[in-house]
């Protein structure tokens, strides 16, 4: 393993910044790219100036730009021998207040874009009959919660369909992973997006305490979480490292224990104990 070349996206701050700190040793060669507009979350940073990274300004949702990236990194350095799609937004909106634009934004980030991103990595994985796909995903992916529907339908999406990558891949030896996070102890709340209509609303929305108790909630359970984006980005690292990487693995200990309740619970009897956890669930809707 003379070199290796890695393709991380959304590394400006969270999990992908954390992540070049894993990926700062030999024999890593890494190309992490960041939203045009971070373009300066490096300045000042030593990472700029390793001749291992290498940072690129990338906005995931426009294709001939990431196709540009992919070709670049070929020219310079190689083929592209893991890829991780880590950049993701996530919208905090009722299904009604989402317009198509929001759902359109919310998917391109999180699933075309990575989606595209794979297509251009494959061919030269599948000729040198080596490489791995890793996607972040989230317990988001897995259970759906009000506030979340966007979101969750873009990890579901990604989630679908790196299990059918699974199996294409692997007869070239090309292994695909999903990390799911769960609650992490971070800052990322704050970037949460609201929809146009949302935004637009005032205090009568019939959709307030949703909002109200779900913001507070989750905010609650990521300040009480033990996992951060550092201990998240060590187990991508790990996953990037396994010689035989699972499908699936669980970001965070949280996500270990949903999976479980998800898996072990009958549906009905799930959806009903989540409902009843719901924040102040008798108050909505009155
Ligand atoms: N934080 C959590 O609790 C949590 C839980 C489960 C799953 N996840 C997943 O983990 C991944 C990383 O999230 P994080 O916690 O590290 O949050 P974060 O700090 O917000 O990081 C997300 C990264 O994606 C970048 N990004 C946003 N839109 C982009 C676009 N259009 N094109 C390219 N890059 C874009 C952001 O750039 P800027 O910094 O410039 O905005 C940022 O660097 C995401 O896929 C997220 O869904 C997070």
């Amino acid at each position: 393993m003379e070199k290796t070349i890695v393709l991380i996206t959304g590394c400006s701050s969270g999990i992908g910044r954390a992540l070049l700190s894993h990926f700062d040793r030999e024999p890593y060669r890494i190309v992490a790219t960041t939203l045009p507009n971070s373009a300066n979350a490096f300045d000042g940073d030593p990472i700029a100036q390793n001749p291992r990274f290498w940072i690129r300004s990338l906005d995931i949702g426009n294709h001939k730009k990431a196709s540009q990236v992919v070709s670049d990194t070929a020219k310079r350095w190689g083929a592209i021998d893991i890829l991780i799609n880590n950049a993701g937004i996530s919208y905090r909106s009722v299904v009604e207040d989402m317009t198509i634009e929001d759902e359109q934004h919310q998917m391109l980030v999180n699933y075309l874009g990575p989606m595209h991103l794979i297509r251009e990595c494959i061919p030269a994985m599948r000729e040198r009959k080596s490489g791995r796909i890793i996607n972040v995903s989230s317990v988001g992916g897995m259970m759906a919660m009000p506030t979340m529907a966007s979101y969750s339908a873009s990890k579901f999406a990604l989630e679908g369909a790196s299990e059918a990558l699974w199996y294409e891949l692997k007869p070239w030896n090309i292994h695909t992973t999903l990390v799911r996070p769960g609650f992490i102890n971070s800052l990322a709340f704050r970037k949460v997006l609201y929809s146009k209509k949302r935004q637009a609303q005032s205090q009568t929305s019939p959709y307030d305490s949703h909002y109200k108790n779900m913001a507070g909630f989750v905010e609650k359970l990521m300040a009480m979480s033990p996992c951060t984006s550092e201990s998240v980005a060590k187990s991508i690292f790990k996953v990037a490292r396994m010689k035989k990487p699972p499908l699936r693995v669980a970001g965070t200990t949280d996500a270990r224990i949903f999976y479980f309740i998800r898996r072990l619970l009958p549906r009905a009897l799930y959806h009903k104990l989540l409902y009843v956890t719901l924040p102040g669930i008798r108050h909505w809707g009155k």
